[in-house]
């Protein structure tokens, strides 16, 4: 993805005249209604939601969304100095832990027991757990991320690996759908997927991924089967520090992040739909019951605006760049490279995460791969049930599953095959 202009939105998803031929009705009127620089007012009536119900419009959604201004205190207002100076968010494996790997993932393959069929009462590792109690902590209320380093990957098969990482995923809270096939474990992977390729998913490519936040989950966790042969680093934002940054020199920039966007589902809807868009404006910034949490994608808004004929206001596009200039100064950027064997978890309400583009090893079973769980705690904050919205499934619903809908959707990303 080369940038966040309307030029690269047409190229991503195609606006053309074919694609609004295309486009439903309710889109089609929507794109009419735009202010004279060019940006949507998602006036009445508002969108129906899949289920029948009817959505509440961005008017009733920013009653909804509290206006307090308050900076964000605490640990997940971190800088980069913070985090290079502060070691509660490293943790490594020992030789119990890996024991322990050892024996449950022995004892569930001898039981013929896989992921997702595997809960927490079906293995003991008390060490593990007690590890990533710690892990889930820090994730939560703490820096919100965490890096586990230690694990020896290369003793292991994939499906044990999957075995291995899918435990560790139940300390941390509930593993949920990432695609409409209802994969719990995905592995990233580039599968050729072209990124400018309408409804392609980040994790089947190998491209340049911008800041940004999973919509699904509460947590996202990686586990490092192969590094690239070059490239794929990892970035970290805390966008708690950058909503301090906006809150004290850019506050204007607010009127337009409490409002939110539209997001794409990329096919992956409850309706079946190419066009599904989510049924409200998701706000970058909510605050609930005092907590203020971030959801930040620009690929899934432009993708939308697409859609729906439009593109940001200029004032739109002015806040989304401040997020992305800021996610990118290295006052606020952590970079990592992954190891073989590193595992990582953030929190997505509080952390934004890019990667750079990577090139792979020639041969199939050294390229790269990243385990990836999604993974829900409500317990972990409150959120505003629309804001908690993300796939038209309900708050921290998840991806509609295609079995659950009865039928099979058209145009699924390579991933979700
Ligand atoms: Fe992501």
């Amino acid at each position: 993805m080369g940038g966040i202009g309307g030029d690269s939105a047409d190229a991503e998803t195609g606006s053309g005249p074919e694609a609004r031929r295309k486009r439903p009705a309710a889109a089609r009127s929507r794109g009419r209604r735009q202010d004279r620089a060019g940006g949507a007012r998602f006036a009445r009536p508002a969108f129906v939601v899949s289920n029948g119900r009817e959505s509440r419009t961005s008017e009733d959604k920013n009653e909804m969304t509290e206006r307090s201004f308050e900076p964000v205190a605490g640990k997940s207002a971190w800088k980069r100095v913070d985090l290079e100076s502060d070691a509660s968010w490293r943790f490594s494996l020992d030789r119990a832990h890996i024991d322990e790997i050892e024996a449950l993932t022995g004892s569930l393959r001898a039981r013929g027991k896989r992921p997702p069929a595997i809960s927490r009462d079906d293995f003991s590792a008390p060490a593990l757990a007690a590890l990533f109690a710690r892990v889930r902590d820090e994730v939560e209320s703490g820096l919100g991320v965490a890096r586990v380093s230690g694990f020896p990957v290369e003793g292991f098969d994939l499906a044990d690996l999957e075995t291995a990482f899918w435990a560790m995923g139940l300390s941390m809270g509930r593993p949920v759908s990432q695609n409409s096939a209802g994969e719990r474990i995905v592995h990233v992977v580039d599968r050729s997927v072209p990124y400018d390729q309408a409804n392609a998913r980040g994790y089947t490519t190998r491209a340049e991924l911008l800041p940004h936040c999973d919509a699904g989950p509460d947590f996202t966790g990686l586990l490092c089967v192969h590094p690239a042969k070059s490239g794929g680093e990892s970035s970290l934002a805390s966008s708690m520090a950058i909503y301090n940054e906006i809150l004290s020199r850019h506050r204007g920039d607010l009127d337009d992040l409490h409002r939110g966007f539209h997001h794409d589902l990329r096919g992956e809807g409850p309706t079946a739909s190419l066009d599904e868009l989510t049924s409200h404006p998701i706000p970058v910034f909510s605050r609930c019951q005092g907590v203020l949490s971030c959801s930040f994608n620009t690929k899934s808004i432009e993708q939308a605006n697409a859609k729906m004929g439009t593109d940001y206001t200029a004032t739109q596009r002015a806040a989304v760049d401040r997020i992305l200039d800021l996610a990118r100064d290295p006052a606020f950027r952590y970079d990592m490279v992954f190891e073989a064997g590193d595992i990582q978890f953030v929190n997505n309400h509080t952390v934004l995460h890019s990667r750079g583009a990577y090139e792979d090893h020639d041969e199939p079973e050294r390229r790269r791969r990243l385990l990836r769980l999604w993974i829900v705690r409500p317990e972990c904050r409150p959120l505003d049930p629309l804001f908690a919205d993300r796939f038209n499934t309900g708050p921290r619903g998840g991806v509609a599953r295609r079995d659950d809908l009865g039928r099979s959707l058209p145009g699924l990303s390579a991933a979700a095959t």
